[in-house]
């Protein structure tokens, strides 16, 4: 389908950071043809008006377990030994095949009306997250979570199997691609993750892990191993492949540098770090080193939100508090980790800017709302104005998924019905 987006105001790409512009945007066979000119012998199927509209390149959210929005706001204000070990992971026993379809539907739904046009997903149900992922129409890497105690172990054997049953059975699918998920370096075994690599070696897919999350991670890694989680990581080989790690907030000397020249993508996620008391992740030296550091929500289990404008606000505004200085990550700086460098962490070549010969990944928002003015509007206003109400449009590779506040690739009712019945049979946390 030929889309036009007409006399629009445009983020685009201008001398490492972004400017806007009112301009036309064409769209062909999913990616944008051109910006400003008409490309010869251009049709449109569709137009859509564009004035008092802001053109924004779809947000990217790096980390998440879409999932968990099942378990929002059922684990509040505990200690991260607690939350996880006895709070999530039990309720995660509970859950049925189906649940996991329905669950990844309603954080997916989160994630489009935010803006967002492509996340990377953990999850514990091969076939149901990746069918969800499928009819949702965002843009979407899956990777099957992976525990195991040895390389040996019969359960973490099975998932990987499963791992590579999933890539098999949705390989083709445009909008797919595949990561493994060993969970991380204190739920798998050092020698299990040398197996985990040697297989993503040979499907060709990279690598996507929680790494030096919280202090006892980092304390347990030293007692065990006498190394930090990323220098343990780093012995496995998982770092020789493509490798999107999540978190890194606990990060010992020496740590930044095996990132750097391991090109390894670190995906902050603020808000769940805020949430569970670990801290704030050293995203000034990573960029410093010149790590791409990408943007990711996490899962609501331990966020409790699935929204990448919120995310970007945290994003652009704690480094300057924490750091006492308010030219710390700025609002350009923070708009690329969310969206090109979240690109890059997955994997997506020609994605997350509005660039000729890109993918046609968008998200079309009100300017006639009171956050967005008055005029003009600015990169700050999508950092540290509330605007994720203003979402109107989401566009995936050309596909209008969400039109006028709509989401026309989810029976959104019924996702919602449906997370209410699960949520009911779950019980409460307390009595699990
Ligand atoms: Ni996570």
């Amino acid at each position: 389908m030929n889309l036009l987006i007409k006399g629009i105001t445009a983020v685009l790409p201008e001398g490492g950071g972004y400017t806007t512009r009112v301009t036309d945007v064409y769209v062909g066979g999913g990616v944008i043809l051109s910006v400003g000119a008409v490309p010869e012998g251009f049709c449109a199927d569709k137009t859509i008006s564009g004035g008092g509209k802001l053109l924004v390149q779809g947000l990217v959210n790096a980390h998440t377990h879409a999932y968990m929005s099942l378990f929002r706001g059922r684990a509040d204000d505990l200690g991260f030994d607690d939350w996880l070990f006895r709070s999530i992971l039990p309720m995660e026993q509970r859950l049925l095949p189906d649940d996991f379809y329905w669950g990844t539907l309603l954080g997916i739904c989160e994630m489009i009306r935010s803006g967002a046009t492509s996340f990377l997903d953990m999850h514990m149900m091969p076939e149901k997250c990746a069918l969800a992922a499928k009819e949702s129409g965002m843009r979407s890497v899956l990777s099957r979570g992976l525990v195991g105690e040895s390389r040996l172990d019969k359960g973490g054997l099975r998932r990987i199997r499963e791992a590579e049953a999933d890539i098999e059975q949705f390989k083709g699918c445009e909008k797919l691609s595949f990561m493994l998920a060993p969970h991380a370096p204190y739920s798998c075994s050092p020698d299990f993750l040398e197996a985990v690599a040697e297989t993503a070696k040979a499907l060709d897919v990279g690598i996507n892990i929680h790494l030096s999350e919280s202090a006892r991670e980092v304390r347990t890694s030293f007692v065990k191993h006498d190394l930090s989680p990323v220098a343990l990581i780093n012995k496995t080989g998982l770092f020789d492949l493509p490798c999107t790690a999540a978190h890194c907030v606990r990060l010992a000397g020496g740590d930044i540098n095996i990132l750097s020249e391991k090109g390894v993508s670190v995906v902050t996620c603020p808000v769940s770090n805020l949430k569970l008391g670990n801290g704030v992740a050293p995203v000034p030296e990573l960029l410093q080193k010149g790590v791409t550091v990408a943007l990711g929500t996490d899962g609501a289990a331990s966020n409790n939100s699935l929204n990448m404008l919120r995310e970007l606000s945290f994003l652009a505004l704690i480094h300057k508090g924490v750091r006492r200085d308010p030219l710390c990550v700025t609002a350009h700086e923070a708009l690329k980790i969310a969206t090109l460098n979240g690109a890059r962490a997955l994997g997506l070549e020609k994605t997350g800017e509005i660039r000729v010969g890109f993918n046609a990944d968008f998200a079309i928002m009100r300017l006639d709302t009171p956050a967005m003015n008055p005029p003009p509007v600015g990169i700050s206003s999508l950092c540290y104005s509330d605007c994720s109400s203003s979402v109107e449009t989401v566009i995936v590779g050309g596909e209008i998924i969400m039109e006028n506040g709509c989401i026309k690739t989810i029976d959104e009712e019924r996702v919602i019905f449906e997370a209410g019945r699960i949520s009911g049979r779950l019980g409460s946390a307390q009595t699990l």
